[in-house]
């Protein structure tokens, strides 16, 4: 029996392979009774504050959605109206916000700020991802897995994650896939690999689970997977001019139509956690536009376009699963 009644949610390895699993089928129960038309609203009377220190669309807005709709009350804090961090401590701003609200979420730079604050707070807190960890996102994207998978279940699927696999969805793709025993390759250039501590920890939990880890350099390891994952090359907090350098490394690992075709895989799917680069659309792209002169960056458009369907489906599912993680702690 899974109870997870006042638990924080800060990273992966602070979850049982059951524990974990229970959230995704939650998600998946709270998804179908919306679609049903007859929500029930388990958080009524509940107050959550939403802390983000850096940007956010899906996330913030997934949060407020979910919580909306199971009758919970929220607050946002950004940086610049709130005293965390510049005028109160993380340990001061936690004793307040636990005074008043049921849960917090954050969203910020170090994992030592999330689990201080949950350290504090005396109520659950809820990474809403740091510079380590991206939690919630990992629900969303195992949901969309299940949901496309032809009814296999995640430990019979194989994930190639491409890309910058030393950032916070390289972490939790290794962790989250570990702990739902499913073959997952960590496809980037060696110095864009996962801490040895991470490493260790994941093979930890897939020595019980009976997932398999590879982390390689060579795109032949993308051979036979059902889903190809990737995301931004440069991390929100990264500095602006690591950009030129880490085109340069990760262009090679490009999700385009020649890396698709090395799955050897016909019904490849790709998953994206988005925002993505795979055009000119946006004000970043158009400077690495006038920095390299390329259009589309670690998806080519050709390949998001015709993925959209699972990758909207995806973003969607952080609502879901968002719910599923308030609900489980708080309702
Ligand atoms: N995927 C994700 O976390 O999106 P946001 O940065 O928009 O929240
Ligand atoms: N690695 C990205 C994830 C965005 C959802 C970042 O931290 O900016």
């Amino acid at each position: 029996m899974v109870d997870l009644q006042g638990r924080h949610f800060l990273k992966e390895l602070d979850f049982t392979p059951a524990e974990w699993r229970w959230l995704l089928t939650l998600a998946g129960d709270l998804k179908a009774e919306r679609a049903s038309g007859k929500q029930r609203q388990r958080l009524a009377g509940k107050s959550i504050a939403l802390i983000f220190e850096k940007t956010s669309t899906r996330t913030r807005c997934a949060f407020e959605v979910a919580a909306h709709e199971q009758g919970a009350f929220t607050t946002y804090l950004d940086p610049t109206s709130s005293q965390l961090g510049h005028k109160e401590s993380v340990p001061d701003t936690a004793r307040v916000l636990g005074r008043m609200f049921h849960g917090i979420e954050y969203r910020g730079f170090g994992q030592e700020r999330v689990e201080t604050l949950a350290a504090h707070a005396g109520v659950p807190v809820f990474n809403g991802l740091t510079d380590e960890w991206h939690p919630t996102q990992m629900l969303a994207d195992q949901l969309t897995m299940l949901e496309h998978s032809g009814g296999r279940p995640l430990s019979e699927l194989t994930l190639a994650y491409v890309g910058d696999a030393r950032s916070n969805e390289g972490n939790s793709v290794l962790v989250s896939s570990a702990l739902m025993g499913m073959d997952v390759r960590l496809v980037s250039p060696v110095s864009l690999r996962p801490a040895a501590d991470v490493v260790a920890a994941a093979e930890a939990i897939a020595a019980q689970t009976g997932a398999k880890i590879t982390l390689s350099d060579s795109l032949d390891a993308v051979a036979g997977a059902d889903f190809i994952y990737t995301d931004i090359w440069v991390s929100m907090g990264e500095p602006k001019e690591i950009w030129e350098q880490r085109l340069a490394e990760l262009l090679p690992y490009q999700v385009n139509a020649a890396l698709l075709a090395r799955t050897g895989n016909e019904h490849v799917q790709v998953l994206h956690c988005l925002p993505a680069f795979h055009d000119l659309g946006t004000s970043i792209a158009r400077d690495l536009h006038a920095l390299t002169g390329l259009t589309e960056f670690e998806i080519t458009h050709e390949v998001f376009e015709a993925n959209a369907n699972i990758i909207f489906d995806e973003a969607e599912n952080r609502m879901h699963t968002i719910k599923a993680v308030l609900v489980a702690a708080l309702g």
